[in-house]
């Protein structure tokens, strides 16, 4: 430790006598990050730390349309109260997230375990009754033995197969996996193509489990985490959904970790900024055209001609306008589930009668969801089948600061908005239509501010998520032309917080590789891949055959709404 420490010292010295030479402003590479979400941040802030090992003079502009950090990563404030905020977006992330996980340590953020604050049931619901349920909220398999009392064996060789395949996917984050220039390469050499060319169903029953943990464990782990039941989410998706060891959440909101991460990247960063075109200028460098959010709505060009551009947000709903033949490999247009979030207040429990069970009961306070035994899965907004929703579950227990009475904080996903009445028969309580309504400063008598209310405060805003996860075998690359980049393709693999991160990483790491003349042993080899491959040739009938389906179902992209 302490001759690692001497050696460190040593070699520092030169190092930043260099840098001062490299890093005068004039030579600096321009780098154009747009989008601050996951993928935008962790790309500015692994380019400042890549830079400054390879003693690489870069300077990073970040352009993000919101006047926030985070993007699909955001919180809201329950009563609108600043010291109660809650994730309306992504919620969770787990250790083996390790981008996250070491950004939460380095920034010295606090973790808190989502879900065991309150405790409570947890049931999942076919519509007709509880086919599942557990004493905590937390969905951990540290709940297994209850599992085994119900499911046999299944569950605990589910979890082998989770974590086998966690393992492998773990692998890109290592040489010689670790960059990559081909997702779809990548993909293939670790094998992970046979289970993203599968639905979730097929995965589980080529490894003889499929059956009643299936339909009631693993498929209401696809709808609460993908929208999605397991016939119309690929293999790896539906992994991914089940691997909630060791859960956490930052307090506060996650979205810090990109805060923290686009300031430690030393960026410039300009918010309400929308990215509206790109172009080549005649020293083959990116020009930008910007928009104010809130300006006059036109495009200005920025300054500043780019070396790199990455683009750090899903094409199809970024409104930018390239000259052509500019990006060499057109992103393809993906569809998205379209997912209703719902967060609210109220003093009320679940009502028994809406579970169809006798008064007085003990109902659940998180109700995941699954099919009837009798139902057929469908695709999309019909995929939520006759229950209607895909969860509701308590997120915490605030006091009311008007009533001073403890009220529950719930969230819903949905396919469609939730409407009052199906808030009445939830909660067992007449809801009026205006329950949205903010009625916070009207001008209503002080008397009337201390009602009791069945829903005091109401939040609800609509998202294209992530893709729906259908099967396939390729995936959008990273590297669109000659310093042109894009995260978002690793959406379709697996759709993260933790994923999108990690493609930040790795064009981060391609582009300063670039400047610092590494090449990569397995980079040739990538060339020569066939990019399908070959063995999935034998295995076409049924692929095509499922891609056939799913495409039928989804085949349209979603239409483009002004939601994130
Ligand atoms: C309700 C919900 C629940 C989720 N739950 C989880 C979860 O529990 N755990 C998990 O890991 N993941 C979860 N996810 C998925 C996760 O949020 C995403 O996978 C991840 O945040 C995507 O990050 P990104 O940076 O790739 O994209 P985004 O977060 O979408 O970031 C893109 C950014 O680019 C900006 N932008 C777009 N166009 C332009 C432009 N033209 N110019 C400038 N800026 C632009 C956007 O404003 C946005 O800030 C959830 C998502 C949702 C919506
Ligand atoms: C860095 O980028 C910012 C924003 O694009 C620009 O204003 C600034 O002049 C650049 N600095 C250098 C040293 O190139
Ligand atoms: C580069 O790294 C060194 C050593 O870790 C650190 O002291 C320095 O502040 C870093 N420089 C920049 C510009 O980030
Ligand atoms: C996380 O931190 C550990 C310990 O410092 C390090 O070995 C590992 O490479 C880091 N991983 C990532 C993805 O940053
Ligand atoms: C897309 O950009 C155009 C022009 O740049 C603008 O007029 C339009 O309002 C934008 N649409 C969305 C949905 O942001």
């Amino acid at each position: 430790m302490i001759i690692h420490h001497f050696l460190r010292s040593l070699t520092l010295v030169p190092f930043l006598a260099a840098r001062e030479v490299v890093g005068s402003p004039n030579n600096a590479k321009q780098i154009a990050v747009i989008g601050a979400g996951a993928a935008g941040s962790s790309a500015a802030y692994h380019l400042q730390r890549f830079a400054n090992e390879s003693d690489i003079a870069i300077n990073v502009t970040v352009f993000e349309r919101t006047d926030r950090i985070g993007g699909r990563t955001l919180t809201v404030n329950v009563y609108d109260d600043p010291i109660e905020p809650i994730e309306l977006g992504a919620s969770i992330f787990v250790d083996v997230n390790y981008i996250l996980s070491n950004a939460t340590r380095d920034f010295k953020l606090t973790v808190v375990d989502p879900g065991a604050e309150e405790g409570g049931l947890l049931g999942i619901w076919d519509g007709d009754s509880f086919v599942y349920t557990q004493d905590s909220n937390s969905w951990d398999w540290v709940n297994l033995v209850r599992l085994f009392w119900k499911y046999g064996t299944v569950p605990y060789y589910t979890q082998k197969l989770v974590q086998g395949t966690v393992a492998t996917f773990l692998k890109l984050y290592e040489e010689p996996f670790f960059p990559f220039r081909s997702l779809s390469t990548r993909a293939f050499q670790l094998d992970l193509v046979k289970i993203t060319g599968m639905t979730g169903r097929q995965f589980l029953a080529a490894n003889n489990l499929d059956g009643p943990f299936a339909h009631d464990i693993v498929q209401a782990s696809t709808r609460v985490n993908y929208a999605s039941n397991l016939e119309f989410i690929h293999g790896l998706g539906a992994m991914v959904a089940m691997a909630p060891e060791g859960a956490k959440a930052i307090e506060g909101g996650n979205w810090q970790i990109f805060a923290n991460m686009v300031k430690a990247s030393g960026a410039d960063v300009y918010l309400n900024s929308a990215v509206t075109g790109i172009s080549l200028n005649a020293n083959q460098k990116y020009k930008i055209k910007t928009a104010q959010e809130s300006g006059d709505g036109e495009s200005r060009e920025h300054p500043v001609a780019f070396d790199d551009v990455i683009i750090a947000a899903p094409f199809q709903f970024a409104n930018i306008s390239t000259d052509e033949n500019l990006i060499q490999h057109p992103i393809d247009t993906i569809p998205y589930a379209i997912l209703h979030v719902t967060l609210f207040a109220s003093p009320y429990k679940f009502s028994p009668a809406f579970f169809k069970m006798p008064p007085a009961s003990d109902v659940p306070v998180s109700v995941l969801t699954t099919l009837g035994t009798d139902e057929e899965a469908q695709p999309g907004k019909s995929g939520a089948g006759k229950v209607g929703f895909y969860s509701a579950t308590l997120q915490r227990i605030v006091m009311n600061p008007r009533t001073r009475t403890p009220e529950y904080v719930y969230k819903i996903f949905s396919p469609e908005a939730v409407t009052p009445d199906f808030l009445s028969e939830l909660l067992g309580v007449d809801i009026p239509m205006s329950f949205t309504q903010d009625d916070h400063d009207d001008e209503n008598s002080a008397a009337d501010d201390s009602t009791i209310k069945p829903v005091s405060w109401f939040h609800a805003a609509v998202f294209h998520p992530y893709p729906q996860k259908y099967p396939r075998v390729t995936f959008q690359d990273p590297i669109l032309g000659d310093g042109l980049y894009y995260t978002s393709g690793i959406e379709s693999f697996i759709s993260t917080m933790e994923t999108s991160a990690l493609m930040g990483m790795n064009v981060a790491r391609l582009i300063i590789d670039d400047y610092a003349g590494v090449t990569h042993v397995e980079d040739e080899e990538l060339v020569s891949m066939p990019s399908v491959p070959k063995y999935i040739d034998e295995e076409q009938d049924v692929l095509a055959q499922q891609q056939q389906k799913t495409a039928e179902h989804y085949g349209r992209p979603v239409e483009d709404t002004n939601e994130l």
